[in-house]
């Protein structure tokens, strides 16, 4: 990182050696905190993601009165406070970059005693909020948005919540979730149903947590009116995070790296079936469950790729990963088409627009649809890339610049320590030329 512009060159460097343990998993850290929170007794989490979006969350419940004590870095001691416990503060709470909390924390706030005002930066206050506050408000909830249905959300407590049935519209796990933790504090049951199954850490922590729950891919629904039982938490590696250094891995000849203990979630590992549809080699080994959760170490070598269709049917298990797959089908033999995934025009950038803009300026062809692209694989040139401030796509673009003939700055990358702090220490300890 350069200087107080907060930019990246990235250029090519060696081939990619070693053996990686990338930080915890952002959804299941944001996750324990919530429920360690709402628990009765005291719980213990490893692996915490120590980045801004986790540590937003972290922020929110130490402000509404849980004493969380941090012993080390990626450990936490959280000291629950009981689903009735929290205290209710004056002045809004912030969820910085973080959807995840600010859509998760609608729905469990909805159910509080008290009123609650939720805030985000610059990216998160562009963010769709509707497809929370909609579904909330059919459960009995009061919540205002911003205009168009933008944060901030303000969240009037003391409204009883009624169970409901919901079909989600959009593949959302943190709509399921907001309406799940409403439930919790709901008269009855909630249902939800989803089309196209999406990750359920909310579900699988939540009957760790103690609490009856019944779910299967595409279906939860849970009763309000239990109690969640405090439980130690073993937080897995980020498999979006690992993600970076699998394109990486493969893409650069010569490569073989080794990422220990990544969360395996099959909700989450779908940028594993369609690289190796593309002729990645790529070994699961040493699988495990950690915490409840599949774990396993990928070993990953070098193989030449090619384009292909991705199957809508990997879409939503591969959601986050999509810029480094463009990455990916940028540095491919032919074109890689993309469709059914019209949800990244609302990520913490447009994704489809950053990411296709950003290889043309490496001088790859890409065309756009409404929800998808056509990326024309090629050998990308040097150039200059605006990341819009989004985490994946600076990260993501440290990896084309591995493969480009000449240097490639990226503009924008303050972001990434949202879910990796790190990331280009890491990179350069493994073969990146990224500075
Ligand atoms: C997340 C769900 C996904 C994902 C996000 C984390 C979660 O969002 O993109 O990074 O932790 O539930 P959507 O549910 O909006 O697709």
């Amino acid at each position: 990182m350069s200087g107080g512009d907060l930019h990246w060159t990235a250029r090519t460097g060696a081939a990619l050696r070693g053996t990686l343990s990338v930080p915890g998993d952002k959804s299941v850290s944001h996750r324990a905190i919530m429920f360690a929170a709402l628990a009765e007794g005291v719980s213990r989490i490893e692996g915490f993601l120590e980045g801004e979006d986790a540590r937003a969350t972290e922020a929110v419940f130490r402000r509404l009165g849980v004493s969380i004590d941090a012993p080390g870095p990626g450990r936490r001691v959280v000291h629950g406070v009981g689903l009735h416990g929290l205290r209710g503060v004056d002045g809004p709470l912030d969820c910085g970059n973080a959807g995840t909390a600010m859509r998760l924390l609608a729905g469990l706030f909805a159910g509080q005693a008290f009123d609650t005002t939720l805030v985000g930066d610059v990216s998160l206050s562009k963010r769709p909020m509707r497809r929370v506050t909609e579904p909330l408000a059919r459960m009995g909830a009061r919540i205002d948005t911003g205009e168009g249905g933008l944060p901030p959300l303000h969240i009037h407590g003391g409204t009883p919540l009624k169970g409901i049935e919901f079909e989600t519209p959009v593949a959302s796990a943190q709509v399921k979730s907001a309406l799940l933790l409403a439930g919790l504090y709901a008269q009855g049951t909630t249902t939800v149903h989803e089309a196209q199954p999406t990750r359920d850490y909310t579900e699988r922590m939540l009957a760790a947590f103690g609490w009856p729950i019944d779910f299967a891919p595409g279906h939860a629904r849970l009763e309000g009116g239990h109690r969640l039982q405090a439980m130690n938490v073993i937080v897995p590696a980020d498999f979006s995070s690992a993600a970076f250094f699998i394109v990486a891995a493969t893409l650069i000849p010569g490569s073989e790296l080794r990422l220990r203990r990544v969360g395996m979630n099959p909700r989450r590992v779908g940028l594993l079936h369609v690289l190796r549809l593309m002729g990645a080699d790529i070994h699961a080994e040493s699988a495990d469950e950690q915490g409840g959760e599949p774990v396993a170490d990928l070993v990953v070598r070098h193989a030449p790729l090619r384009g292909i269709e991705v199957p809508e049917e990997h879409v939503a298990d591969m959601i986050d990963e999509f810029p480094v797959l463009f990455v990916a089908a940028a540095c491919a033999e032919g074109a890689t088409v993309v469709r059914g995934a019209s949800e990244l025009r609302v990520k913490e950038s447009d994704r489809i627009g950053t990411v296709a803009a950003g290889l043309r300026a490496l001088g790859i062809r890409v065309d756009e649809t409404p929800d998808g692209a056509t990326v024309h694989g090629g050998a990308p040139g040097g150039g200059r890339i605006d990341s819009h401030g989004d985490h994946r796509v600076a990260m993501a673009f440290a990896v084309a610049g591995q493969m480009a003939s000449a240097p490639v700055r990226i503009d924008d990358i303050a972001n990434v320590a949202t879910s990796f702090p790190g990331f280009d220490a890491m990179a350069r300890e493994v073969g990146f030329g990224l500075d």
